[in-house]
């Protein structure tokens, strides 16, 4: 449970908020690099309550400027992107893809130069990796030091991004992401249909639905293992890295394609969930990447586009139901997970939760994360930044074990041989 106050901190993201300005030091997921063509459309991103477009030049370059016109704000998603500049539609101010304004042709021509000259653009620093453009919003000169995640430094054909969209705040998001005791209740229904092929590892999570979770702290956030004992006296661990402020590596197991899932503020009543499929040893199958995006509305830039809403009841079948499967959400396993994000309504009230032991995951986090707020407002430096940090040897694993093993003795990079 949460009090009023600290439900708010973390929930409101926008410009001058206390989280709303610590989010702003680090580095964030914005776009998709695929959805930026050259000299094509600008798109419109919204991201801690704050209205930008991203476009790419001619050269090939990505700009990323605050949405409205610096003259008289129209939206510059309606700019021509042409010649390594975008030019507004309305009286034409031309803005180069760095941010400077070349051109006012709506000023008489013998000031143009020194009016176009002290016009200031907000532009933002980028950075494209993994497959998606990442931004850094802050206000330093010197962006911050940027997460150099494993995935990030994959070829393009080993690497999966995509995105869906939904109505309801970030923290929802980050909270089901970060909640390893659901998976054998909501998912059930997905992992019971896999059963009798053995196709998951997931089956063995569901030998028993409450985990003992453990924790090591870690200079980027913390490893966390979920373990279940199995009948047979072995344990089965589902290992997930958490990378604050924003980031989960999902458990997989050794030989799967791994997944990082991650839910980043849109505004306060809006986030955006990344999900990044990758594989760092192989580039993605056809056939993983049809089985990634199976079941989903197949728009990478939001997979969850016909998921429904309240209106229909997000399409639940309560005759699936009665026939025994258990949420009537049969489309695909993430729509299961935001479903139940959204019918929390837009910004949940934590100060009628009643948390129980499985819930100590997200307790973590959330105080985690107020109190790196709360030192950052009083000035103190945004943590999980150190230089040391090598971000790319961060990995999940999910195994089952001899349990005469500690889970932190598994190392992710190199693990042992998994029991059948
Ligand atoms: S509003 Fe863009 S040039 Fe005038
Ligand atoms: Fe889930």
């Amino acid at each position: 449970m949460l009090t009023r106050e600290q439900n708010e901190m973390l929930c409101k993201v926008g410009p001058g908020t206390p989280m709303g300005e610590f989010m702003r030091q680090f580095w964030v997921p914005a776009v998709r690099a695929d959805a930026l063509e050259a000299d094509g459309a600008p798109v419109r991103v919204r991201l801690l309550g704050e209205n930008f477009i991203a476009f790419r030049a001619t050269d090939g370059r990505v700009g990323f400027f605050d949405e409205g016109c610096p003259h008289r704000c129209t939206s510059l998603a309606l700019a021509r992107n042409e010649d390594n500049a975008l030019t507004c539609i309305f009286h034409g101010w031309k803005i180069d893809v760095s941010g400077k304004v070349v051109d006012v042709p709506s000023e008489p021509p013998e000031r143009r130069a020194e009016f176009a000259a002290k016009v200031r653009v907000r532009h933002y620093p980028v950075r494209e990796a993994g497959g998606i453009v990442w931004v850094y919003l802050g206000k330093q000169e010197q962006p911050p030091k940027f997460y150099n995640f494993e995935f990030n430094n994959l070829p393009e054909s080993h690497v999966l991004a995509r995105r869906a969209i939904m109505h309801c705040n970030w923290f929802q998001g980050l909270e089901a992401v970060l909640d390893s005791s659901h998976l054998g209740i909501l998912h059930s229904g997905w992992i019971n249909t896999n059963r009798p092929q053995g196709t998951t590892d997931l089956v063995l999570a569901n030998a028993e639905t409450g985990p003992k979770f453990e924790f090591a702290m870690k200079p980027y956030g913390f490893r966390e293992g979920a373990l279940r004992p199995q009948p047979d006296g072995n344990i089965y661990a589902r290992i997930r890295e958490v990378v604050f402020p924003f980031y989960s590596f999902i458990p997989g197991q050794p030989t799967n394609p791994r997944s990082m899932i991650c839910a980043i503020p849109i505004d306060d009543e809006w986030n955006a969930q990344w999900y990044v499929r990758f594989d760092p040893h192989a580039p993605l199958s056809e056939a993983v990447r049809e089985f990634t995006m199976r079941g989903t509305s197949g728009d990478p830039d939001n997979f969850c586009s016909d998921m429904g809403g309240w209106e229909n009841m997000w399409h639940q079948d309560r005759q699936a139901m009665k026939e025994g499967h258990w949420t009537g959400i049969k489309r695909c396993v993430p729509y299961e997970d935001f479903i139940v994000e959204e019918a929390m309504y837009p910004i949940v009230d934590r100060t009628r939760e009643y948390l129980g032991s499985s819930d100590s995951v997200i307790i973590r986090a959330r105080r985690m994360l107020l109190e790196a707020a709360r030192a950052f407002q009083n000035g103190a430096k945004p943590p999980w930044q150190e230089k040391e940090i090598d971000y790319s040897r961060i990995r999940s694993l999910a195994i089952k074990y001899s349990s005469d093993k500690h889970w932190l003795e598994l190392d992710a990079f190199n693990p042992p041989a998994p029991l059948p």
